[in-house]
Parts: C-alpha cells; structure tokens; sequence
C-alpha cells in the first residue's frame, strides 16, 4: 500500500521507518517530513494546517492509508475530512480526540466509565476558580482545559502559585481560548507511566508501556519539556498490571465514548499515576507519544502498516502485535536553552559514525553480536547545502535495543557521546528509576 504520514518530528521518523520495513508497504509519503525521514519517505511540503491540500493529495496519489502524528491537526478534525473523501487514515475523529483536546471531557468520560482519577472541579469564570484553590489549598494542580502545546499544566506547591497561574490562563490569556477554562484538580503521588492502547472503536490491544522523562535537568528538576527521554517496556509495569489497566481504563473509557457515538480508532495514551496499588489516570492522549514512540517502533516487530490499517479499518479484534521482549532507551539530544531560546542551523557531527561501517570498534564489537541495536531519529534538523544542522529545541533521538534495560540505557549513551554539535545537551538519568529498582 501507499502510506502518508503527517509531521515532522523523531515520532514521526521512527514510525516512518517502521513503516519502510513494513512488507504490506510499498510507497511512503510525509508532510513535511525531516531529512531523517526523507530517506524513507517522500516529502510533501503541505502543513497539517492545510487539511483540504491534503486530502486531494492523498486522492491525487493513490494513498491507501494516511497515519496523523501530532495532535493539533487530530483536534482540528483531520480523520473527518479524510473519511469524509472516502480514505482511510489512522487517528480518531475531532469528536474522539476530545479525550485530550479537553481535559473536562476527559473527566466526564472518566466519571461516567468509572475510571479512578484524580479528584477535580471545571471553572469558567476565574473568581470561582480562586475560591476553590483557596478553599482546598496546596499542593494543587492548575490545567488549562484545551491544548497548550504541552505547557497549560501547573503542579503548583503553594496557593499563591495556583491563583498566579489561573491568572495566566484566564486573565491573560498565554494560553488562548485553550485557557478560557481550566480544571483544577486533586495532586497525585507516585510513579507516571505511559501505556499505550491500539484501538479500532470497539476493542483495544496493549501497544507498550513507557517512561518519559520530561522535565529538562536531571533529577526531574527544571522546565517541562516535550520529553527529553524514554525507555520501554517499564518493569513495574508487570502483566498483571497492565491486564488490570485494560480491564479498569481502556475498555471502560472506549466502551463509554462509543455508547456517546464517538467511538475511538487511533493510539489512546494514557498518563497513570501509580501509587502501590492504586492507579490513576493523569491524562489521555489522542496519538503516539514522542518519544515514546522511537522506543516502541525498535521494539516492535510486525508490519505497522498492516497494523494500523487494520485498527483504521476496525479490525484490531484478534490482532496480536509481536513487540520485542528486549528493551529499548532513547535519549534525546536537544540544543543548549532548550525549552527557552537556543539557536538554530548549528552543524550536526558524528553521526554518519552510527549509520555507516565506521562505527567505532569497540562499540562494533558488541553491536555487530546483533543482539544491540542503535537507530539515530531526527526530530529538529535540517540540511544546509548538503550539510546537516539542528532545526529545533529536540534535535535527534538516539535509541538502543538490547537484550536488557541496563545495557540500552549504556548504549543509547555511547552513541549519543559519538554525535556532536556546539550546545548539544541531553538528560545524563534517563532510566534512573528503574535503574535504582534494578539495583536496590
Ligand atoms: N493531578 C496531578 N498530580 C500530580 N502531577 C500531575 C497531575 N496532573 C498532571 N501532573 C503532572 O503534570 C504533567 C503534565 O500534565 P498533563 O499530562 O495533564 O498535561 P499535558 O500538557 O496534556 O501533557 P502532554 O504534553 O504530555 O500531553 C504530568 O505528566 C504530571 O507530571
Ligand atoms: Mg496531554
């Protein structure tokens, strides 16, 4: 089949290249793609933005199945227009992908299935939203209830930071009509996984569990970021548990939103909160997490093409999704300043290092075993005549796979340490939690 991926970033590579490995695939497009992606995909210079120009692409070449990577274009109701001109595409509809374009709906949803979540009150009026911190006091969270490219969220430790940031959002308006309303809600302790759920409207299939690591310093401390890295599968997340997440979240909150004629077909990604025994839902997503992604696509081993088509279609019943055993960590290389200001068009060194025979020989000793492998995914770069240079905050995503966590974490940094460029930063801990589990 011929397959068109929208966006630009290390998610979108690592699908792309699942997607070039993929027998069922013949031909792939992205828009606008990146040059890591553009080596598997043609590229397409149409924004996400420009859902007309896209569809007649898609119609114009002969697109069997077009797969949505960001959320924006998801709230801004891309899967309608495609289904709508009769093609088939991978995400859920603008009404389905309320489950995160509004967190109040998330709740509602979450409240009707029975889905344990944190304790929480809607505002549309700002006076009443003070009232309530006061009344309830710290610590609290502050989130503005639509998409705030990952920056609407507030874990505030004193009250005065909560009215500072309800001001933010409904006075001030940093956020735009995103923040017009805002849920404030109960704060939750304990350890955040990410699951993944593939689902096709009426039933759903585990596609993974994650760790992300968000925050830019080590240590978890500083500004949130889009993630500065991952690794899969977690190791607290034990079957059993991710039996009890299908049984207690995923099929209550898919059943409920079809019974509401929104039937969910996409990637549900589900924030929990786990906290001994007790799990609770921080959020949903609408679509595969970055960079949670890049971990999964080295884990998994099936034909995402036919995968996802099949889930498009409503054929995910039955589906077994052959994801490796063996773990994999990313770590994200981003430019210094990174989430404030950092520059762009920065040279890019080392990493034909990774991609070609020249790997360094004491790496090439234990990654040629074949039981390691090293993949680099572009999420901010750009080609300048002919040479390669950062494009963005997140700049590429360097990811292991091996036979065990440890070694993927060492791995993934040993090949980071082979790329340079002026500024470059990552995080030095990714994995620190289930390595100190590991260890303790
Ligand atoms: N109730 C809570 N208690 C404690 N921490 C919370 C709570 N809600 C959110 N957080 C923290 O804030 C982060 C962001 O919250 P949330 O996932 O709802 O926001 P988001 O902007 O939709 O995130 P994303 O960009 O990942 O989609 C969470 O990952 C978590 O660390
Ligand atoms: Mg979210």
């Amino acid at each position: 089949m011929r397959v068109l991926v929208i966006g630009q970033g290390g998610r979108e590579h690592a699908l792309v290249w699942r997607l070039n490995q993929s027998p069922s695939v013949r031909k792939i497009f992205c828009a606008t793609g990146n040059p890591g992606i553009n080596q598997h995909a043609e590229p397409v210079p149409i924004p996400a933005s420009d859902r007309a120009a896209l569809v007649a692409f898609a119609r114009a070449n002969q697109v069997d199945l077009t797969v949505v990577g960001p959320d924006a274009p998801l709230g801004d109701g891309i899967v309608d227009d495609f289904a709508a001109a009769g093609l088939r595409i991978f995400g859920p509809s603008k009404a389905a992908a309320r489950i995160e374009t509004s967190k109040s709906f998330a709740k509602e949803i979450m409240a009707r299935a029975g889905v344990s979540t944190a304790a929480h009150a809607v505002f549309d009026d700002a006076n009443g939203a003070r009232r309530y911190v006061r009344e309830r006091g710290a610590p609290i969270v502050v989130k503005a209830d639509g998409l705030a490219l990952g920056k609407g969220v507030t874990v505030c430790l004193d009250v005065e930071s909560a009215i500072h940031a309800i001001d933010e959002a409904m006075e001030a308006g940093t956020f735009g009509k995103s923040g017009d309303r805002v849920v404030i809600e109960e704060f939750l302790t304990g350890e955040e996984i990410s699951f993944f759920a593939l689902c096709d409207g009426e039933s759903a299939i585990p596609f993974g569990s994650f760790q992300d690591h968000k925050a830019i310093f080590d240590g978890d401390r500083g500004p949130n970021t889009g993630g500065m890295g991952a690794y899969s599968p977690v190791p607290r997340f034990t079957p059993a548990l991710e039996q009890r997440v299908m049984r207690e979240i995923v099929e209550p909150v898919l059943r409920t939103l079809a019974a509401q004629g929104v039937p969910f077909r996409g990637l549900l990604f589900a924030g929990l909160m786990v906290d001994d025994d007790r799990i609770s839902v921080v959020e949903f997503n609408a679509r595969f997490g970055d960079p949670e992604s890049q971990a999964l696509m080295m884990r998994f081993e099936g034909d995402l093409g036919e995968t996802l088509l099949a889930a498009a279609e409503g054929r995910a019943r039955g589906l077994t999704l052959r994801i490796s055993p063996k773990s994999a960590a990313t770590v994200v290389l981003a430019s210094s300043g990174y989430p404030g200001e950092y520059r762009k068009g920065v040279p890019i060194r080392g990493l034909e290092q990774l991609e070609g025979a020249s790997v360094p020989s004491e790496l090439k000793v234990r990654w040629s075993l074949g039981r390691i492998r090293v993949k680099v995914f572009h999420a901010g770069t750009a080609l300048r005549d002919g040479q390669l240079v950062t494009d963005g905050g997140r700049v590429l995503a360097v990811t292991a796979l091996a036979p065990d966590l440890r070694t993927a974490i060492e791995t993934a940094y040993s090949a980071a340490d082979l790329i340079e460029f002026e500024g470059k930063y990552c995080r030095r801990d990714i994995g620190h939690r289930a390595l100190e589990r590991l260890s303790a």
